[in-house]
């Protein structure tokens, strides 16, 4: 190790993202990103801001955003925080709110990044299991908690939460801070938004890495209580006061006032998934239901890690997360009718089918 290295570099275990090959003709299912291109509004917008302009710093504040987030999700510009990417805004949800003297729960199976950002900020945390299905259970969180964090839909199973038990979670634990990271919830989850104007202690955060398809972008969110959004901007500001450039401000404000190409969007991904899920099931694959742009997938016959990389042979990546309740199954994002011909065609070819 580099004797340069602080005891903080040293202790972490870091997180690690997706591949981003660059191999010819490859079926890229591996990273959950849109299949489809941004809004070409957003385009537009972005290159009309990518100009002289750029010479001074953006809005600290990201107002007109925050607005037109605002305006989209019916809340007030003061319940609105923005950050460099969803993974940036948990982040410091994790300093600003889900330190507390009590440990954080969260479920066994979920983002893998939860545990790694409890070790960079020193929280103590909980897994608490799924059940014998994936499924997330409220009554399994009846214990001690100084913060709670659950993905909804869950990833990497594509399992969501109906909000009713959103609302239980939220009822029995009314005095701790709830972080709902709602990555997918575009796909057809029921979102908590609704939940916030009684609840003071939920923030519901969402980016525009995938329904919007700007996962280059790098623009997430938070909502919630105007208390807990204020905490967020006391971390911002004592790490970095402008975490979105003009350009991505730009860009994601045109993209939400494209209602219009972004519910065609989400409604193309849900049925491809669905055409997905059911030609995987004809190969003997067992599919979670999803509602997510991706699903979970495992094989009778094979483990997880053998078929990932059967596929990867045949230029079709997809996730393999090696933890032992995860090893047998595989995270494979939901793609064009293309690349789903060219996985299911793989994966046949894998299978001896
Ligand atoms: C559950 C979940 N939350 C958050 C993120 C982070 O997304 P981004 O930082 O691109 O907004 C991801 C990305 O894969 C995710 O799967």
């Amino acid at each position: 190790m580099n004797p340069y290295w602080s005891q903080i570099a040293r202790a972490l275990s870091p997180y690690v993202p997706g591949e981003q090959p660059r191999i010819a003709n490859l079926v890229k299912l591996n990273t959950n990103e849109s299949p489809f291109g941004p809004s070409p509004r957003a385009i537009e917008a972005m290159q009309a801001a990518a100009a002289d302009g750029l010479r001074l710093y953006p809005d600290p504040e990201a107002a007109e955003l925050r607005q037109a987030l605002a305006a989209h999700h019916g809340v007030k510009p003061e319940q609105v925080f923005v950050g460099n990417g969803s993974d940036e805004v948990i982040a410091h949800a994790f300093v600003a709110l889900l330190k507390q003297p009590k440990p954080l729960l969260f479920p066994d199976v979920t983002y893998s990044f939860y545990p790694v950002w409890a070790q960079l900020f020193g929280l103590a945390f909980e897994t608490v299991p799924l059940d014998d299905g994936m499924r997330l259970r409220v009554e399994d969180y009846r214990r001690e908690a100084g913060s709670i964090v659950i993905a909804n839909p869950n990833a990497p199973t594509g399992i969501a939460l109906p909000r009713a038990e959103i609302a239980r979670l939220l009822a029995e634990h009314r005095d701790v801070p709830v972080l709902v990271d709602e990555a997918y919830v575009d796909f057809g989850g029921e979102s908590a938004v609704p939940l916030i104007a009684d609840h003071p202690n939920l923030l519901v955060v969402q980016t525009m890495s995938k329904s919007r398809a700007l996962a280059g972008l790098r623009v997430g969110y938070a909502l919630g209580d105007a208390g807990l959004i204020e905490a967020l901007g006391r971390v911002k500001d004592s790490f970095n006061s402008y975490p979105l450039g003009r350009i991505a401000q730009a860009g994601a404000t045109a993209s939400l006032r494209d209602d219009v190409y972004f519910r065609a969007c989400c409604a193309k991904v849900a049925a491809a998934r669905e055409a997905m899920t059911r030609a995987l099931v004809k190969l003997g694959f067992v599919v979670l239901p999803s509602s997510a742009n991706f699903v979970f997938a495992s094989h009778p016959q094979r483990g997880g890690a053998e078929l990932a990389a059967a596929l990867r042979e045949r230029a079709v990546l997809v996730r393999h997360f090696s933890k032992p309740r995860t090893a047998p199954w595989l995270r494979i994002t939901v793609g064009t009718e293309d690349d789903i011909r060219r996985l299911i065609a793989a994966a046949a070819d894998s299978l001896g089918a």
